[in-house]
């Protein structure tokens, strides 16, 4: 990876937003406009990775979430409450400069890692996102993500289970 800091917290008064751009211009709008008030109201924790100047590269929402378990693969259902509890990564973008680099995915362990140390402290039995489009879908089940419903290619709902991670994890480190 470039010379980037490690993923922190976003601090709105210190972290340029101004510029950001990942080519998906909801994504850009959020981190500069609802980041912040999602903080205030306890509702997302947004996470990114920054330069040295503290332009933001990259960043990631955060939120506990809750699995209908009647929907849920059987993976996720197999002897859990209803509804079964998970993290969510609502939101993931990358700048355009720094695309392909590894970014995203360096975020992405970053985010796996916290879900471990979550899950030890409060119960979550699975990561789950919203892929923006079937396109992206390929890039997280690059990292072990499943398909809620692998059958149907434009599923855009995906899960990792807790358990999985240190399995994917690993595989990052090689
Ligand atoms: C999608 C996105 C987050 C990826 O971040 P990134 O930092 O560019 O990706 P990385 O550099 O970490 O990953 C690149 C790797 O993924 C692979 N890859 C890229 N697109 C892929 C796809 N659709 N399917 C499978 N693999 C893919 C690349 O070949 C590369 O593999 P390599 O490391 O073996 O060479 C980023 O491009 C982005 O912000 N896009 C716009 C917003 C968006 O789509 N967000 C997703 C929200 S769900």
């Amino acid at each position: 990876m470039t010379d980037l800091r490690r993923p922190e917290l976003l601090d709105p008064a210190r972290h340029d937003r101004s510029r950001f751009d990942s080519g998906e211009s909801a994504l850009d709008e959020w981190l500069r406009r609802f980041a912040g008030q999602n903080r205030r109201r306890d509702t997302a924790a947004t996470w990114v990775i920054a330069t040295p100047e503290d332009r933001v590269a990259a960043y990631a929402s955060l939120a506990m979430t809750a699995i209908d378990r009647s929907a849920a693969p059987r993976k996720v259902a197999k002897q859990a409450p209803d509804p079964v509890p998970a993290l969510l990564l609502g939101r993931l973008a990358v700048y355009k400069d720094f695309a392909g680099l590894g970014v995203g995915t360096a975020l992405v362990a970053y985010v796996l890692a916290t879900a471990v140390e979550l899950n030890a402290k409060a119960a979550c039995r699975a990561v789950v996102v919203a892929a923006l489009d079937a396109r992206v879908r390929g890039w997280w089940e690059r990292l072990g993500f499943h398909a809620f419903h692998p059958d149907d290619p434009t599923d855009t709902d995906l899960y990792l289970l807790t358990s999985e991670i240190e399995a994917t994890l690993r595989g990052l480190g090689d």
